[in-house]
């Protein structure tokens, strides 16, 4: 049978201070990674000066708990969901957390957006990929991210 997978998208506020953002953000992925791997939880969270968006990926009641946990953290603020919903796979199935920003690091290289996404190629990330980070962008009107 295959597996059923739940998918919840939020944004929220950071309300991380400028010059400790590099320290707290590592944080975040240590334990993110951590706990989602033994969870069985996959995603990917986009960084932007201001706001974060997450998109938790697993079984419906371990992401809805996770997310319950998560909305709580002070580290933001002004949390909402943008969706919750059953989908057919995981879009994020490499990642246990992937990390998305345009400035630093990002795990998953991101394209032009507005629809001239490439096709995908085995070394490119996928366009289920790239369509849902484009998204999650959106909900913040992220050109910097
Ligand atoms: C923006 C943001 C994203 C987070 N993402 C995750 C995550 O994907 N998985 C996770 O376990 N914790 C995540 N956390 C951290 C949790 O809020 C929490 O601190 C962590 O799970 C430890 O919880 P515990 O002490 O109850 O085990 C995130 C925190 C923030 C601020």
């Amino acid at each position: 049978m295959a597996e059923q997978v739940h998918r919840l998208i939020y944004r929220s506020h950071s309300t991380v201070p400028g010059d400790r953002r590099d320290e707290v953000l590592a944080e975040i992925f240590d334990v993110a990674r951590s706990k989602n791997k033994k969870a069985g939880v996959t995603g990917a969270l986009l960084i932007s000066d201001h706001w974060f968006v997450q998109a938790l990926e697993g079984d419906e009641a371990v992401v809805t708990g996770l997310f319950e946990t998560i909305r709580e953290d002070d580290r933001h603020t002004e949390v909402s969901v943008v969706e919750s919903t059953p989908v057919a796979g995981r879009v994020f199935s490499r990642w246990s957390m992937a990390r998305i920003s345009a400035s630093g690091r990002s795990d998953i290289p991101l394209h032009d957006v507005d629809g001239r996404i490439r096709p995908a190629a085995p070394d490119q990330p996928d366009r289920e990929q790239q369509e849902l980070l484009t998204r999650m962008r959106n909900t913040i009107g992220a050109d910097s991210v």
